[in-house]
């Protein structure tokens, strides 16, 4: 079985100490024994070592960066390195998000690059995925997918790859409400599970743990959840209110 997941992005929002709180009260309010979800905070990187501080002692908790260099080190001014966030015993990292692909230009070498450094020190990817509006209309989504997966986290060998987690994001739900449909989902996920058996193997498919992301949020997260392939969730707005994130959290505590 994947491992259960829910994650949440907080891309460039909150300031210091509504981070601490935030966190503290979503730590003391969620479920966290044997048989709950891993829960992460992505959270911007000045607040990482803060993330990882409150994190540490629980069960199922965990800091990860939203972003990381597609260089090693040396001279990249404003650039956080795989191996920075390693020394900060950092365990997750999201790469590929669709607002570093369209504002920030990420093409599919960088991300590579970022994976594999983010491997080699042993940091999990959480590598994301989706199409745009206009290729859902184009009924282009299979392509699109499909594209990314084999120009980005297909490069991975088997061994690598299984360390991957992956999220299905697509673009026209993020930030504006209109999430996928329970069908439009499972269709998407169950396609991706599929072409990682065509890859790799029906058993790398079956542990891959597959989120959906896209205006996921308190009333429709069960719904998503109980559906077969998908494995958990990538949280933006919902993450940002302790209230909010604990029933994301808590739901999926209930499904499993
Ligand atoms: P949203 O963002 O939940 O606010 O739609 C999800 C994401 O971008 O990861």
């Amino acid at each position: 079985m994947p491992l259960k997941i829910v994650a949440g992005n907080w891309k460039m929002n909150l300031l210091f100490h509504e981070a601490e709180a935030l966190i503290r009260e979503v730590i003391e309010k969620s479920p966290d024994n044997e048989n709950a979800p891993l829960n992460i905070f992505a959270v911007p990187f000045p607040y990482l070592n803060l993330a990882q501080n409150l994190t540490q002692g629980t069960k199922n908790f965990a800091a990860a960066a939203q972003n990381c260099s597609s260089f090693k080190s040396g001279a990249y001014t404003g650039e956080v390195s795989a191996s920075m966030l390693a020394s900060l015993n950092i365990k997750y990292c999201l790469v590929g998000h669709s607002e570093r692909r369209t504002i920030f230009k990420e093409n599919a070498d960088e991300l590579v690059a970022k994976m594999n450094l983010l491997l080699e020190n042993h940091i999990i990817p959480i590598w994301c995925c989706g199409e745009s509006l206009n290729e859902r209309k184009q009924n282009k989504q299979f392509d699109v997918i499909q594209h990314q997966m084999n120009t980005e986290v297909f490069t991975l060998t088997q061994d690598l790859f299984e360390k991957v987690v992956i999220a299905y994001e697509p673009v026209w739900a993020i930030g504006t409400g209109l999430s996928a449909t329970a069908e439009q989902a499972q269709e998407i996920h169950s396609f991706i599970r599929k072409s990682i058996s065509k890859k790799y193997s029906d058993d790398t498919a079956n542990k891959t743990s597959i989120l959906y992301g896209g205006s996921c949020n308190v009333d429709n997260s069960k719904e998503l959840f109980s559906l077969k392939d998908v494995d958990g969730g990538l949280i933006g707005g919902a993450s940002l209110k302790s209230d909010s994130f604990v029933k994301i959290i808590s739901t999926m505590h209930e499904l499993l």
